[in-house]
């Protein structure tokens, strides 16, 4: 019986501050980062839902990462800066293992996403002219699909590990939220078998997707440059705004996971990054310079300055 092995009924986030003033400043800088993500991300998403200039694979698969770059965001910033304006944070145990899974169920899915963006890519590549019968609606559709069930599975797996650890009383987590690597530490038991399957769920599988992700897109920079076609910059550029945004993404990831759960330094300035910047800067990194985007943009703002007289 698992419930007589837990007597933790919530656990104390340790947080990002103690000191007041540093929290009311935190809180303000976050709160400004997180409407940020919301609103730019939500935007993104909405133009690819309802914009036919957008309806492509391509763009598909960007607006799906800007929706779940927004979930990813709202699964830890709420909490996190509710906790600079209350004098302690705490979750439940229930909450905690909530907030764990639905943070590896979006993560897991953000990775395979990636990974399929780089598929998308290299099919346009490499068979320009089979890439609108290879990647149709279908296909875009069942890969989405595919990743959505790979993140639940690859998270589905770490909260039903978690869920049979014992904790005795420890509670105090150094994070501003439920993570694996914190709330392993707490278990009154020897942790180590558990350890190297979380580490090898995911640790290995982001450092491998990560390795398969630099590979293909240097196969494909390198094709590119060789190459001589017309908008060979265009495509040059995706591929590099691409290869930017999985590393910001990646790194972290495996600075987090892919090593033994023993506490370092920088790891509160390496989750904040994770957590919070990362999502407000993959949309804008891939929007910013995109033409697509920018006539999608205009036109949303001339029906807006139709509508108001
Ligand atoms: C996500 O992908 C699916 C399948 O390709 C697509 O139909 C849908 O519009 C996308 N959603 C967003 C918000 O881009």
């Amino acid at each position: 019986m698992e419930g007589e092995n837990t007597t933790v009924n919530e656990f104390i986030f340790l947080g990002l501050a103690t000191n007041p003033e540093l929290k009311i400043f935190f809180f303000a800088f976050f709160l400004v980062v997180y409407s940020v993500a919301v609103l730019g991300n939500l935007l993104i998403a909405g133009l690819v839902a309802y914009e036919p200039i957008l309806h492509n694979p391509m763009y598909f698969l960007l607006g799906n990462l800007s929706f779940l770059d927004f979930c990813y965001s709202s699964i830890t910033a709420p909490k996190m800066l509710a906790g600079f304006l209350s004098r302690t944070s705490s979750i439940t145990y229930g909450g905690c293992l909530s907030q764990i899974f639905f943070f590896h169920f979006i993560g897991g899915i953000k990775i395979f996403l990636l990974t399929i963006m780089a598929y998308d890519r290299y099919v346009a590549i490499f068979h320009p002219l089979r890439y609108g019968a290879i990647m149709n609606a279908n296909m875009c559709g069942a890969l989405v699909w595919a990743s959505w069930i790979g993140g639940f599975i690859h998270s589905i797996v770490q909260v039903a590990i978690i869920r049979q650890l014992p904790f005795c009383g420890p509670n105090k987590l150094d994070n501003f939220y439920c993570d694996v690597p914190q709330v392993v530490k707490l278990a009154c038991t020897d942790t180590f078998v558990v350890e190297l399957l979380m580490v090898s769920n995911s640790g290995l599988v982001t450092l491998m997707c990560f390795v398969v992700l630099i590979v293909s897109y240097s196969i494909l920079l390198a094709k590119l440059r060789a190459g001589s076609a017309l908008g060979r910059s265009k495509a040059i550029s995706t591929c590099a705004s691409h290869i930017l945004v999985v590393t910001l993404i990646f790194g972290p990831c495996i600075y987090i996971y892919a090593r033994p759960f023993y506490s370092f330094p920088l790891d509160k300035a390496v989750s904040v990054l994770y957590t919070v910047i990362t999502p407000i800067l993959n949309p804008f990194i891939y929007t910013l310079r995109n033409k697509d985007f920018k006539m999608a943009l205009e036109k949303l703002k001339g029906r807006q300055g139709k509508l108001s007289p």
